[in-house]
C-alpha cells in the first residue's frame, strides 16, 4: 500500500482529533492538537498519509531525558501493514536525536495488539498502575532503552 510518514502540521489537528474520538475514551480536541503541534517544543507528532488523507498518527512528549509515548493509532482498514511499527522506529530515532535515554508508555492491560507491537519494537514491561483508566482498567508500563 502507498503511504508516507511525515511530521504533523497544524492542518492535521482536525484529523488527529477525529481519529482519537473514534478510537479512544478521553480524546484530545482539535485545539489541543493544534496548540501542541504549533507551540510545544517538547512535543513531536507524526502522521501517515495516504492519498491525501491521514490514516495513522503517533505522538510523543520529551520530559528531560525521557520520551513519553502519548498515543499511536492506525485506522482500522489500514492495520496489519506495519505502519505502526515503522512509526515507532521513527519515534525511537527522534528520541535518540533529542538525546533521550528511554521511551516510556502506558497501555491498557487488555490491549493485546498494542502490547505485541511494543514487545516487537523492543519494549519491556516495567510495572503496572492499578485502576489507571477511568473505567478502572489497569495500565501496563513499558519502556525501551535508546
Ligand atoms: C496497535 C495498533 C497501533 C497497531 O497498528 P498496526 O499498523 O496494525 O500494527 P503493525 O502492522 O505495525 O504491527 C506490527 C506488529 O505488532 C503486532 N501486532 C499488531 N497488531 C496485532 C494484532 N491485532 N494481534 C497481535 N499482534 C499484533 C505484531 O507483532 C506485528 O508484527 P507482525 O505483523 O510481523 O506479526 C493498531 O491496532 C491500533 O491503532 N489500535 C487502536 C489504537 C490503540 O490501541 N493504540 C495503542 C494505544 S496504547
Amino acid at each position: 500500500m502507498n503511504y508516507k510518514i511525515r511530521l504533523a502540521t497544524t492542518e492535521d489537528a482536525k484529523s488527529l482529533s477525529a481519529i482519537e474520538q473514534a478510537l479512544f475514551t478521553g480524546p484530545r480536541s482539535e485545539a489541543t492538537f493544534k496548540s501542541s503541534i504549533e507551540l510545544d517544543d517538547n512535543a513531536v507528532a507524526i502522521v501517515a498519509e495516504s492519498n491525501g488523507a491521514v490514516i495513522a498518527y503517533a505522538d510523543v512528549y520529551k520530559a528531560y531525558d525521557e520520551l513519553q509515548l502519548n498515543n499511536i493509532a492506525v485506522l482500522e482498514q489500514y492495520r496489519g501493514n506495519h505502519i505502526a511499527e515503522q512509526m515507532m522506529q521513527i519515534l525511537a530515532d527522534t528520541g535518540r536525536e533529542l538525546e533521550c535515554q528511554t521511551i516510556t508508555l502506558e497501555v491498557r492491560e487488555s490491549n493485546e495488539p498494542a502490547i505485541k507491537l511494543y514487545e516487537k519494537c523492543g519494549f519491556h514491561r516495567v510495572g503496572m498502575r492499578k485502576n489507571y483508566y477511568s473505567d478502572n482498567e489497569n495500565a501496563i508500563l513499558m519502556d525501551k532503552e535508546l
